[in-house]
Formats: structure tokens, sequence, C-alpha cells
């Protein structure tokens, strides 16, 4: 046999052992707690065969407590790019059957390096987490390649999509890269995250907390915000991310691909003539409005259990992918509060830094009020949804179905906040307050004096709302271009998107902004 022959056969040996990773033992271990391997994850998560690996022999260059006697090919951490629906993607994939997935020196570099390249080429990149956190025995040097990776996953930060999955532990400050990418996914039931885990939060605060309570899938995506989507297996996950990119762009420079659309752009949707209830406090559901206006009324909700007073998430008009924003009057009237602001700020900065037109539909009594509120700096958090609507500089369409008032008519996209094309409905009500509170500041006194007090309130209220409880004022300003009729909307939103296809719009220059954090 040639000198090549054997040194070809040499490779496809190294291969293949790099290949088992940790090896089958690990690997079984690992399908016993219904998890995948790196590999496997990859494999199923991009398009057959388009997987191209980089790095499969680097090896930890550790030799702190023996650690130069076990080494393992490619370290723990499975890194390349491939494609999605044709489209390129970089990757890395924590490989938990070597040293428990945890991040050496060498392991970081594989991950810097492919997103260094993603950054050049301008293609997302995607994070498979499932690690033990920094290789205790590698010391600083794993601390050194967890802050490598954070400052790239900074300055990608609006260049190029990011997404993290979690699908195992991720714990301490490795929470901390997920945490600075666009979307973060977890498993229900076999992943966590957290900062310190239960034992050391028992010794600090006395506290008993289980793992799944203190960092589960439902818990981050319900009360932390900290993730944006739960699903229940890892396969849903990877699914989803495939989903997920569809609405996306590669980078943003570019725009999100347009998709073929079989729903007519002119399709009349009856129902939403009279989905307003007669009653201006009894709540509709505006997942109704928004299947009843969208193609095929597909929409990727984002942040679906965390503060669903507001709903966010992508769909199609005409086949181009936008971002929703939408007060819900189901969940506390619709309000906005500390988390709904902040949510809907995060998804519009992130639509706007990616040239993804946003549609927002408008049903909202104000902001709720209170001390948990205000001490909780709704101030602040408030100012960040004003913000991002009013720095973004995609193109922005807002329809009003019912209420607007006070600071809320402001900051929901609102014309003067460079909204585009406002339209609203006939039911529209747009007005500093609401037409009881109103009455109570204006005719408190009088109210009280009148021989019959209610008669009287209800008599001025009746006045206000001839007067401001309509959208006729507002369009009278210009604030409002069309009152439309609802059941046209799914239309009317289409030509609007259509027209404002070139739009240009920049920003005045600066190093960066002072957005209220
Ligand atoms: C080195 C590690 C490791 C780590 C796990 N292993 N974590 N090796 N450094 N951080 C190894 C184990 O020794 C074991 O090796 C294999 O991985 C699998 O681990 P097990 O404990 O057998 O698995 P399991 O029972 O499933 O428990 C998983 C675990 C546990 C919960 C993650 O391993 C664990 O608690 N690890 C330590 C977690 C931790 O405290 N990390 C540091 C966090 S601080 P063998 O050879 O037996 O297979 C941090 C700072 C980051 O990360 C700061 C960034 C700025």
């Amino acid at each position: 046999m040639s000198n090549q022959i054997e040194s070809v056969k040499e490779l496809i040996k190294l291969r293949e052992k790099a290949r088992l990773g940790g090896g089958q033992k690990r690997i079984d271990s690992q399908h016993q707690k219904g998890k995948y391997t790196a590999r496997e994850r990859i494999a199923m998560l991009l398009d057959g065969g388009s997987f191209e690996e980089f790095d499969m022999f680097v090896t930890h260059r550790c030799t702190n407590f023996g650690m130069q006697d076990s080494t393992f090919l490619g370290d723990g951490v499975v890194t390349g790019y491939g494609t999605i629906d044709g489209r390129l993607v970089y990757v890395f994939a924590q490989d938990f059957t070597i040293f428990g997935g945890s991040l050496s020196e060498s392991f970081a570099m594989k991950i810097c390096k492919i997103m260094d390249q993603a950054m050049k080429m301008g293609a997302p990149v995607i994070g498979l987490n499932d690690s033990g956190g920094a290789r205790i025995q590698e010391g600083v040097n794993a601390l050194a390649g967890y802050a490598e990776i954070f400052q790239r996953n900074i300055l990608a930060s609006g260049v190029v999509p990011q997404i993290s999955a979690i699908f195992g532990p991720c714990a301490g400050g490795a929470v901390y890269s997920p945490a600075l990418t666009d979307f973060n996914i977890m498993t229900k039931g076999t992943s966590y995250m957290f900062l310190t885990g239960p034992k050391v939060v028992k010794t600090v605060t006395g506290e008993d907390v289980t793992q799944e309570e203190l960092g589960g899938a439902s818990v981050h995506a319900s009360k932390s915000g900290v993730v944006h989507f739960a699903v229940d297996t890892e396969e849903d996950g990877l699914k989803l991310i495939r989903k997920l990119l569809s609405y996306l762009p590669q980078n943003n420079l570019e725009e999100a691909p347009l998709q073929p659309c079989n729903d007519p752009i002119d399709r009349l949707e009856d129902t939403l003539n009279d989905i307003i209830p007669d009653s201006p406090n009894k709540p509709y559901d505006m997942y109704q409005v928004i299947g009843g206006i969208v193609d095929n009324g597909e929409f990727l909700e984002v942040h679906k259990e965390y503060a669903p007073n507001m709903i966010v998430g992508f769909a199609r008009f005409n086949g181009m992918s936008v971002g929703i924003v939408a007060n819900q009057p189901k969940i506390l009237a619709g309000c906005l509060d500390i988390n709904s602001s902040r949510k809907a700020a995060r998804f519009v900065r992130f639509c706007d830094a990616f040239n993804i037109p946003i549609v927002t539909l408008v049903d909202v009594p104000g902001f709720l009020p209170g001390t948990q509120q205000e001490y909780g700096g709704i101030i602040l958090h408030g100012a960040k949804l004003l913000y991002a609507f009013g720095e973004a500089t995609v193109p922005k369409v807002t329809v009003t179905l019912r209420k607007s008032y006070g600071g809320a008519y402001c900051v929901m996209s609102s014309k003067h906040l460079r909204g585009d094309i406002n339209y609203a409905w006939p039911t529209a009500e747009i007005a500093v307050m609401g037409p009881s509170g109103a009455i109570e500041v204006l005719y408190g006194k009088e109210t009280a004096a009148a021989e019959d007090p209610v008669k009287f309130a209800t008599e001025k209220e009746r006045e206000y709302r001839a007067a401001f409880a309509n959208p006729y004022n507002a369009a009278k300003y210009g604030y409002i271009d069309d009152v439309i009729e609802p059941r046209n909307t799914r239309f009317r939103v289409i030509r609007a998107l259509q027209q404002l296809a070139t739009k240009k719009l920049v920003n005045p220059a600066k190093k960066h902004d002072n957005l209220p954090l």
C-alpha cells in the first residue's frame, strides 16, 4: 500500500474518531436523557448534506490536572457552515459528551472562528448550547474564551441575526452569550439557564428551589422573558429555527426573502366589521384580527407567554415579511406596562435593525397605573418603546382599531413618531384619556354638586365621546391618513407596504444612541 493510501486511511480513521465525540458510552447516556448529540442536532437543523465542518482536529492545550493525557478531537464543540432552505448559515453545537460540553480556550476559538466568518459573509449564526460552563481545569483561559465570544456577539448584534437554542445546561456567565443574541429557544424539561444554581441559592438566600423552578424553559418564557420560545422537543426547536430564519434577511444590508403568496391581496374579512363589542369595556381577541389580515392566517409569535397584553411576531403580507406589534385587549385591557413595553421595544428594534417593516395594531387604554409599575420604572421602560418606534426607519403602518389614549397614543407608532401610514377603523377613539376619567377631571366639582350626579356625568361623557371618542378628530388634523372599513384592512395594509417599499430614511449620524436602559 502506498504512503498516500495509508495517509488517506489515517484521515478517515481520525474523522471517525472525531465523529464519536466523547465515545459511545457518553452518546448513549446523552440519548438516555432524551437529548440528541451535537452532530445529530446539526444534521436535523441544516439542509441534508449541506454541513461543512471546521476544526475537527482541534484539541485543548491545557496541562493542568493531568489534562494533557485526556484529549478529544474537536474538544467539545462542533462548528461549521451549511444551508437552511438553501441560504448560508454558520452553526456551533456544544458536545456534552466531551467534558460535559464545557468551554476551553480552544473550544471558544472554534466558535469565534465561525462568528468572524459569518460577519465577513453576512450570514446568520446559530448556537446550540448544552454545556457545563467554563472548563474548570482551564481557569482564566476559559473565562477569556467566553469574553471573546461575548465581544463577537456584541459586534454582530444588528449586523447578522443570531439565534441561540438551549438544549441542556447553560449556567453561570455562560448565559450571557445567548442573552446577547436576538432569539433564545429552550426545550421544556431538559434545559435550564441560571447565573447561580439551586445549591448556591440555598446557601446565599436560604431559598429552596429546584433547577426547573429556577431556570427552566417555562420560567424563562413566561416570567423572566429571557427566552422567546419554549418548545417541547429538540426537533421542535430546530424546526422553529428554520421557520424563524424564513422571515429574516441574511444581514442588515439585505431584505427578508419574498415568499410566493396564494392568499388574495383584496380578500375581505367580513368578521372584522363586527368584531368590536358595543361596550368599550368588553374585550375581543386581537389574534382574530391578526389571523384575519395576514397571509393565510400564519403568524409566528415571539414571546408568546411573556407579557401577553402585548402581541409581537412575524407574519407576511402578500409574501412580504413584516413584524406585527399589537395590543391584546383580552389581557389587562391591552394596557402598556413594564414587561410589555420592554418586550415590544426589543422586537421593534430587531425589525428595524434587519429592514423588516412594522405593522402596529392599536387598542390601548393607556399605561397601567399603580405603585408597582411606578417603582419598577415604567417611565423608563415605557420610554424604551417610545424610543424604539421613534428611531425606527423601516416602513411603519399603524391601524388603530379602538382605544388610543394619552401617552400610549403617542407611543404606539403614531404619526408623530414618523408613522408612514396611519389608518383607523371607524370604531377608533383617539383622545387624551377615556371619557369617564376626563369628565372626573373636568367636571368633578360640578358632578358632585349636580342634582343628579349620575345623569350629569353621563351627559358630559356623551358630549366628550361625541367630540373625541372617534377617529375623525385625529383625521381632521391629518394624524390619521384615512378611516378604513375593517374588513378591508388586509388590502389597505398591503397597498401601504407596497407604496413604502422604496422608503429611505436615515437618522442623524452619531456614535450610538442613549436609549433609556
Ligand atoms: C470540566 C466538566 C464541567 C466543567 C461537567 N464536566 N462540567 N468538566 N468543567 N465545567 C464533565 C464532568 O466532569 C463529566 O466528566 C462530564 O462533564 C459530564 O458531567 P456529569 O457531571 O457527569 O453530568 P451530569 O450529571 O449530567 O451533570 C451536568 C452538570 C454538572 C449539571 C453540568 O456536570 C455540573 O454541575 N458541572 C459543573 C457546572 C459548573 O459549575 N460550571 C462552572 C459554572 S461557572 P466525565 O469524564 O465523568 O464524563 C461558569 C463561568 C462562566 O461557567 C463565566 C463566563 C464569563
